[in-house]
């Protein structure tokens, strides 16, 4: 009851109009994941099915905003930022929660995924995590070949469209990895579970270049995972504070549900 209590104060203490997402810029030109992906993939992924997610979020903030049945901590949450609207999705109307997951998520995740990419290297086993990252990597998985057999291994498991994600658990400051269908997140289900890396497994994300040959693109993700930035990413997550109302928030996310088909480690 007492973080509920909190998150309504926060939500309420700020009703202005819904936030506008805007469609994130490519970090980079369309043609330099080539020739993994090429450019044509690029431009229809981004262009086309991330404005797509960004339209969507955007009309749903709205009606919800504009909803004449929606309370003023609804009105509120529409201002905050999309991670926490996503991370406290289960305080959402049913009606507004299935629509944000996917579009909400959809715009979270390829914001990720487009930043966490980077020119290939000539082969997987060239492009690895160095440092802390690679350390705490060892530490979850045993080795980063391990890690990198599970990942692969899961990613071809997946049925259908979805993600397989390392996160990092901002309270334990431990990573593990989970899969999710469609646009799910880990934040949706633990607002410390911070998406570090994911690999997009929508048919979307490859068909143009490799048909239904999911396995070649698993393999060759590899090449062009920027691992520097994912390395950012880790380190920022050490270092994020936790505090108490995390840790209880933690304990009503998991009694209303968890990554829903793959447990981590
Ligand atoms: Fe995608």
């Amino acid at each position: 009851m007492f973080v509920r209590i909190c998150f309504l104060a926060v939500i309420i203490s700020c009703i202005q109009a819904q936030i506008e997402l805007t469609l994130p810029p490519l970090p980079y030109a369309y043609d330099a994941i080539e020739p993994v992906l090429s450019e044509h993939l690029m431009q229809l992924h981004h262009d086309k099915h991330l404005q797509t997610y960004t339209t969507g979020a955007n009309k749903l903030l709205k009606r919800m905003y504009d909803d004449e049945n929606s309370s003023n901590e609804l009105k509120g949450l529409t201002n905050q930022s999309i991670e926490f609207i996503l991370s406290h999705i289960q305080y959402l109307p049913e009606i507004y929660q299935v629509g944000l997951k996917q579009y909400g998520g959809g715009y979270l995740n390829h914001k990720l995924f487009f930043s966490t990419l980077q020119k290939p290297t000539a082969t997987a086993d060239e492009n690895k995590p160095t440092g802390p990252l690679l350390k705490a990597i060892e530490k979850a998985f045993d080795s980063f070949d391990k890690f990198k057999q599970i990942f692969t291994d899961v990613s071809l498991e997946v049925f259908g469209s979805g993600w397989v994600w390392l996160y990092i658990d901002a309270y334990t400051k431990e990573l593990n990895y989970s899969f999710a269908s469609n646009q799910e997140n880990p934040i949706m289900f633990n607002k410390n579970h911070i998406t570090l890396l994911g690999i997009d497994l929508w048919e979307h994300a490859y068909y143009p270049v490799y048909e239904n040959r999911r396995s070649e693109y698993v393999d060759n993700f590899w090449r062009i995972i920027n691992w520097p930035f994912v390395s950012q990413l880790y380190t920022e997550g050490v270092a994020k504070q936790t505090d108490d109302i995390d840790k209880e928030t933690d304990g009503i996310v998991k009694h209303t549900g968890g990554c829903p088909m793959h447990a981590g480690i």
